[in-house]
């Protein structure tokens, strides 16, 4: 049976599961909160609550690692997270326009998932590819010299 991670008892089962797989050692941390990010798509309080227990480290230092790391989401998110680059090599190069763009198109603000669940916005700091800036990630797809007018064909390969 899938597990439904927006139940208490269903996410207590997993972090068990997980935990007696790798391992409950402050080094484990970062792989046991990568697994229940994929598996439930974001790692809740009950997560962060059951890996303390386990793990016997304070939730807070639990919280901060997992909102340290980007990849890891600590919230409900939509089907593609868009994530913009707002640093300053991309904004000179036409990111400014783009942001407003992304912002219209997705009608959402950075931090927000769209009503139908099938956005997620995010801004971001220099993803390295500075010179093909301004630059827009959707999930792990990267899209350089990007134009407002693009954006449509970009976003209409994602359901
Ligand atoms: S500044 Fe945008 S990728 Fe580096």
């Amino acid at each position: 049976m899938p597990v439904n991670c927006s139940e208490v008892s269903d996410t207590s089962i997993l972090v068990n599961q997980i935990i007696d797989e790798i391992g409950n050692t402050r080094a484990d941390l970062i792989p046991i909160l990568q697994r229940i990010s994929n598996e439930c798509g974001y790692i809740s309080d009950t997560a962060i609550n059951e890996i303390a227990r386990r793990t016997k480290l304070q939730p807070s230092k639990i919280y901060a690692v997992a909102t340290f790391y980007r990849m890891l989401m600590t919230k409900p998110h939509g089907r593609h997270i868009v994530q913009f680059c707002e640093s300053a090599p991309c904004h000179v190069a036409g990111g400014m326009q783009l942001f407003q763009a992304l912002k219209d198109f997705l009608k959402i603000e950075p931090g927000q998932t769209s009503p139908d669940k099938r956005w997620t916005f995010l801004t971001t700091s220099c993803l390295a590819v500075c010179g093909i800036g301004p630059v827009v990630l959707v999930d792990s797809d990267t899209y350089g010299n990007v134009t407002p007018d693009q954006l449509i064909n970009i976003f209409s390969q994602y359901e």
